[in-house]
């Protein structure tokens, strides 16, 4: 018989290898993969782009149910829509980074965009990882294993600033004090705030390779699925 579906719930801040990790992890074990920050970031690009300004929580409410958002979870090319319009490049600039902690505060497009995870992981054949920031405390409290990543501050805005090529030393520090605004933000707001959960498993990868962080993910569910 076929293994059972399999839900993996990987949270963390920014900067801790959360989307290389679960991609590969995804990759290996033949599981989806959804990046439910894309899906955030998707919902600010909208707003931005319909002249909605990101602080006016009613404002932001009253629209959340209006762009229609679909992720492709296959983890060797995982896809975001908006109304049918291609947006992965987009989601990542500055300004929506800048704006997707106050979007993503609002209760109202939380509660959208849950539904919309909670469903994608219900119809996912063999299982799937999902990561962000509130997978295993509030989106899949069910999920079969939780992992919490975390690293130094530092360590997470070097590999930012890697990832957004070249910086100098200004731009590290740049990096980490945009990291630590949006953390305290996604930490501090009110509507399932980025935290741990209880019966997760939290792995510190500041000295640790990405290869290393698989490993030890990819161990934990063949664990789960062999108990
Ligand atoms: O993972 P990321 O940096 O692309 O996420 C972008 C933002 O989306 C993050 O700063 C907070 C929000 N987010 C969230 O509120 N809940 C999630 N499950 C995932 C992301």
């Amino acid at each position: 018989t076929a293994p059972a579906a399999v839900i993996v719930a990987i949270d963390g801040p920014a900067g801790t290898g959360k989307s290389s990790t679960s991609k590969a992890v995804a990759a290996k074990l033949g599981l989806g993969y959804l990046d439910t920050g894309a899906q955030y970031r998707a919902i600010t690009w909208w707003m931005v782009n319909n002249g909605i300004d990101a602080d006016d929580a009613t404002a932001v409410a009253d629209a959340s149910a209006k762009p229609v958002i679909v992720s492709g979870t296959d983890p060797s090319g995982p896809t975001i829509t908006v109304d049918g319009v291609d947006v992965s490049g987009p989601i990542r600039t500055q300004e929506v980074t800048s704006k997707v902690s106050a979007v993503s505060a609002v209760p109202e497009v939380r509660a959208r965009i849950t539904e919309l995870q909670r469903s994608i992981a219900a119809e996912a054949p063999r299982g799937i990882v999902v990561e962000g920031r509130d997978i295993g405390t509030t989106v899949l409290p069910d999920a079969d294993v939780k992992v919490f990543l975390t690293a130094s501050a530092e360590a997470r805005a070097a590999r930012r600033s890697g990832e957004l090529k070249g910086k100098d030393a200004a731009g590290l520090a740049a990096t980490q004090a945009a990291l630590a605004k949006r953390d305290a933000a996604d930490s501090g707001r009110k509507t399932s705030p980025l935290a741990k959960a209880d019966d997760a498993i939290e792995v510190d990868t500041t000295d640790l390779t990405l290869e290393q962080v698989i490993e030890c993910v990819v161990t934990l569910v063949e664990e789960k699925r062999s108990a």
